[in-house]
């Protein structure tokens, strides 16, 4: 694996023709992607600053620009009319203030009349390495360009370590507030998020508390990427506990839950409904966020990145990683969110292909369970052997994903089989495959499962069980992926 020294990994980008053979390059490889975002050279972390805006969805994502290394962070611009095709817009920020030295870290975005407010962690840090995180805040200028604000809104608090960041700004309409969730750790080494309220979005913000979630006072060393959207009358909150590890998770210390409950912001408390539960219970999910500005009082809109973030991945040699999850529409059901890719996926289908066995390297399955105990291993080799194997066991209602059979394995220290428990006896799965990765939609979205994956040219077929049935349709590729920077 590269060694990559401090320099390399924080070098500032100067102008486009430093990346342009880094993008040539890569467009060769394999595993490019045809229908998620994915990093235009090196690598892609958190999604950033999703908001629909004048009609567009605008999504950025944190890049570094120079390899497979998280270095100097950039937002990288994406946007998209349906959600499902997406297009390059260029770098959105540049480190490149005395607050954000040393990059530009995750936040959100909203629309209010007709500009879109960015909101960001300003990572600073001096000659000694020492870090102080500002929270920043940005306009989107008529050229698409986000001009940001000369000076930070606030920043870190010093009755909290210097992990402060990741600002996710709501409008409160009851309120007629606005507020920013910081992701934070206390001086005891607890996750925990601080929050900031104010009327106007550019000036006023003040603190306002720590938020209470009662039962979660110990739960993970620090909450990266808050967040929190009301759905059906309901509030859910998302976080990315980290330096934990949790039941059912093998061996991973970075989590995405979310919990169901009701936020007070006169206590600043959110009081849980029901335990919390994984977001997605795949190998690679983490620093979800939810849209803003989505028109529907009963329906979220929420991406998340496909890694996590002490992972490595097997692009690595390649220079370049990382992933977006396809959008997601989730909705409350019960004590639970169902989560269904965004409708438009469907303008993708183009034609069914004979189920024969051959697995395209992107493709849309969808599989039927008759009843009982079932299997299907995807990217098995012509004889059926290795692959990512699924077994359903009906006595316990279980899910196992082992992926130990592929050629390439990667991040076996943090476990290559999980369990997708599930609450009602299997019947379906909707499974979205590109070229690195593949998402499980299971029983009509009740449980969702996302990795990264890295079939060689061997491993492209599946089997099932006698019981399963499989329709597969082609898709045609939406991400344009052209050099834009
Ligand atoms: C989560 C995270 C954020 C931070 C960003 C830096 O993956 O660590 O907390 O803002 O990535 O890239």
């Amino acid at each position: 694996m590269k060694q990559w020294t401090l320099e390399e990994r924080y070098r500032v980008l100067q102008s486009a023709d430093e990346v342009k053979d880094l993008y040539d390059r890569i467009q060769t490889s394999n595993y490019r992607q045809k229908y998620h975002i994915q990093p235009v050279t090196g690598l892609s972390s958190d999604p950033n600053g999703f908001a629909k805006y004048d009609g567009t969805w605008h999504l950025f994502y944190q890049w570094c620009p120079w390899g497979a290394v998280h270095g100097l962070k950039y937002w990288y611009h994406v946007s998209s009319k349906d959600l499902v095709h997406w297009q390059n817009e260029g770098v959105g920020m540049h480190p490149d203030t005395f607050y954000d030295n040393k990059g530009c870290h995750s936040g959100s975005a909203i629309a209010k009349d007709n500009d879109l407010y960015i909101f960001y962690t300003g990572n600073h840090r001096d000659e000694n390495w020492v870090r102080t995180p500002y929270t920043c805040a940005a306009k989107l200028g008529e050229d698409g360009q986000p001009v940001k604000l000369p000076e930070p809104l606030f920043g870190p608090r010093d009755d909290y370590s210097e992990h402060q960041r990741d600002p996710k700004v709501v409008y409160v309409a009851d309120k007629n507030k606005y507020y920013i969730f910081i992701g934070a750790q206390t001086l005891d080494k607890k996750g925990t998020a601080l929050i900031y309220e104010s009327e106007e979005l550019l000036s006023g913000w003040k603190f306002a508390g720590q938020l209470n979630v009662p039962g979660f006072e110990d739960f993970g060393g620090m909450w990266e990427c808050p967040c929190i959207v009301r759905i059906g009358g309901k509030d859910v909150l998302i976080i990315s506990p980290q330096y934990t590890k949790l039941p059912g998770r093998a061996e991973s210390t970075n989590h995405n839950v979310y919990i169901i409950g009701h936020m007070d912001y006169d206590t600043l408390t959110f009081t849980p409904e029901s335990d919390y539960k994984y977001l997605d219970f795949g190998f690679d999910f983490y620093a979800a966020q939810f849209a803003a500005n989505v028109d529907d009082p009963d329906m979220a809109i929420l991406i998340a990145w496909i890694g996590l973030p002490d992972n490595h991945y097997c692009t690595e040699p390649e220079d370049w990683e990382g992933s977006m999850c396809l959008p997601r529409e989730l909705r409350i059901k019960g004590d639970h969110l169902v989560q269904a890719p965004a409708a438009a996926i469907a303008s993708l289908r183009d034609g069914e292909i004979a189920a024969e066995g051959k697995l395209p390297d992107f493709c849309e399955m969808e599989v039927t369970n008759a009843g009982g105990d079932f299997f299907l291993n995807l990217y098995t080799k012509a004889d059926g052997t290795g692959g990512v194997t699924m077994k359903y066991d009906e006595a316990t209602k279980t899910l196992t994903v082992d992926k130990t059979g592929m050629e390439k394995r990667f991040n076996e220290n943090v476990g290559e089989v999980l369990n997708v428990p599930l609450d009602e006896s299997l019947k379906n799965i909707r499974i979205f495959i590109d070229r690195c990765s593949f998402e499980l939609f299971i029983n009509d979205g009740d449980a969702t499962f996302t990795s990264h994956i890295y079939p060689t040219a061997d491993e492209h077929n599946y089997t099932i069980s006698d019981n399963g049935s499989v329709k597969i349709y082609a898709l045609k590729p939406s991400v344009t992926d052209e050099f834009k920077i």
